[in-house]
């Protein structure tokens, strides 16, 4: 591993995933959506393809351990399924989703990733379509519940992330129950309160993220390099970069200099609590 790197993840001061948001296109209009993501975005903010996996080679040749992809909504880039089949012959990968794409024919493209090793990370926030669906739009809890149905029973692998207002541990309990019966297991379940960026901030919604909040994590799109994946938020349509550490994504090799000489300014992990991830 690169030796800075290998250092600032000892030290518990960055992580050795590298995550890449692929678009800021989406199907979805969610209420507290960190990158304002919708049909209609004026900048979907794509990364090529090509760039895609070059990020992915030269993040496996540095040292990086495994790889995020997020966005937007990952799915609605029609050569997302081959591209992620690349990344994950690369490195283990998650593919963060909203779950509301896997129709048939997708699943069918997505059946030869279930060799590799890959994950498929689908938003569903409570174990009641009311409460789900408040934030995410309607029919989102029904559509979401059957995509975890299909996904595993094409032999994917699929975890859950769960973002919430407020921790309400009964509420969270019931959503623990149904995620064992649809078959996902407790440590492929994450749950993060909403953080107050992007349209949540417009919207007044969730809590300030703090200095130390997230654990540092390169993070690339379209538009540079930035700390973590809280960092490339929009808001009235403009990128957030005061979390950026460089205006370009690639080569990699720069983008991790400049991701490490931020990280070098913040403290180390063990006096640190990650509030959120
Ligand atoms: C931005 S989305 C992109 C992936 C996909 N479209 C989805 O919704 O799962 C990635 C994750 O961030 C969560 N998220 C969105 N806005 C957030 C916010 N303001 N604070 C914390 N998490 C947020 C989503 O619920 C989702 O689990
Ligand atoms: S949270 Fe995900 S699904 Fe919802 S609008 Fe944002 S990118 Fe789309």
């Amino acid at each position: 591993m690169h030796e800075g790197l290998a250092r600032a993840v000892d030290e518990g001061r960055a992580g050795d995933r590298l995550w890449l948001y692929a678009t800021y296109h989406c199907n979805l209009t969610c209420t507290y959506c960190l990158t304002e993501s919708h049909p209609r975005i004026a900048d979907r903010r794509e990364l090529s393809r090509d760039t895609l996996v070059d990020a992915v080679a030269q993040g496996r040749a540095l040292g990086f351990r495994s790889v995020g992809i997020t966005g937007g909504e990952v799915f609605m880039l029609r050569w997302f399924p081959d591209a992620l089949a690349e990344v994950a012959s690369l490195l283990p990968t998650v593919a963060l989703t909203n779950g509301t794409l896997f129709g048939q024919r997708l699943l069918d493209r997505l059946a030869p990733l279930a060799s590799l090793d890959v994950a498929f990370q689908l938003s569903l926030d409570a174990a009641e379509p009311e409460a789900n669906d408040a934030l995410r739009g309607q029919g989102n809890f029904r559509d979401v519940v059957d995509a975890i149905g299909r996904l595993r029973k094409h032999g994917l692998r699929v975890r859950i992330a769960t973002t919430v207002e407020h921790r309400d541990e009964d509420a969270l309990e019931r959503l623990c129950v149904l995620h064992r019966e649809l078959g996902v297991p407790d440590e492929d379940h994450v749950v993060r309160t909403i953080v107050r960026r992007g349209k949540a901030a417009v919207e007044g919604l969730g809590v300030e993220l703090g200095p130390h909040d997230a654990l540092p994590e390169l993070t690339l799109t379209a538009e540079g390099a930035f700390l973590h994946p809280f960092g490339p938020t929009v808001r009235h349509g403009v990128t957030d970069v005061d979390l950026r550490v460089a205006a370009e994504p690639l080569p990699l090799a720069g983008s991790l200099e400049a991701f490490l000489a931020a990280v070098a300014q913040l403290p180390a992990g063990d006096d640190v609590v990650r509030n959120v991830r």
